[in-house]
């Protein structure tokens, strides 16, 4: 693929998982000097508009990056045409994904733990009903999935 890769990363809220998915993205693209388009979306429509879940905010900024300014969206159709690459956190989101699909286009859908070496196939939990530990557990799959998608950067050259 030679077009410039972009990257959308979809969870059911986006208060949660995504908007950290997307900050570690963020984070670690530009420590690596990395210019990569890269966005939020949850599949459900429950906090359009809103900044991510409070808990969430606070993980990123323990981990040194400020996702406060994100605001929930929706997942659109258009989004398969403006990215070429969408997480998924976790299974369901995978299937709402893939029901959206417009037919034709050949946008590269999977989880995100399927870019982390040995984690192929595993959901991030989702911490909305847990504590802080489990964002804190948020945060670290993110980051780990944020470092194996610089290292497919590099690898691009
Ligand atoms: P997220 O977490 O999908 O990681 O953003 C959730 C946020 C909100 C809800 C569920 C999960 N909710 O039911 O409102």
């Amino acid at each position: 693929m030679n077009e410039e890769p972009s990257f959308l990363f979809v969870c059911l809220g986006n208060i949660c998982r995504s908007p950290l998915a997307e900050g570690a993205f963020r984070r670690a693209t530009e420590e690596a000097g990395f210019d990569i388009l890269a966005d939020s979306a949850g599949t459900a429509a429950y906090h359009v508009g809103e900044p991510p879940d409070p808990r969430a905010i606070e993980t990123a900024l323990r981990n040194g990056t400020d996702i406060s300014h994100l605001r929930g969206r929706q997942l659109v159709r258009d989004d398969f045409a403006r990215f070429t690459h969408i997480l998924a956190m976790d299974h369901q989101n995978l299937r709402n994904i893939e029901a959206l699909r417009p037919q034709g286009a050949d946008t590269h859908v999977s989880l995100l733990m399927d870019m982390v070496p040995g984690r192929e196939g595993a959901a991030i939990a989702d911490p909305y009903y847990g504590g802080e530990e489990n964002f804190a557990d948020t945060w670290d799959d993110a980051w780990m999935a944020a470092q194996a998608l610089v290292e497919h950067l590099r690898g691009r050259g």
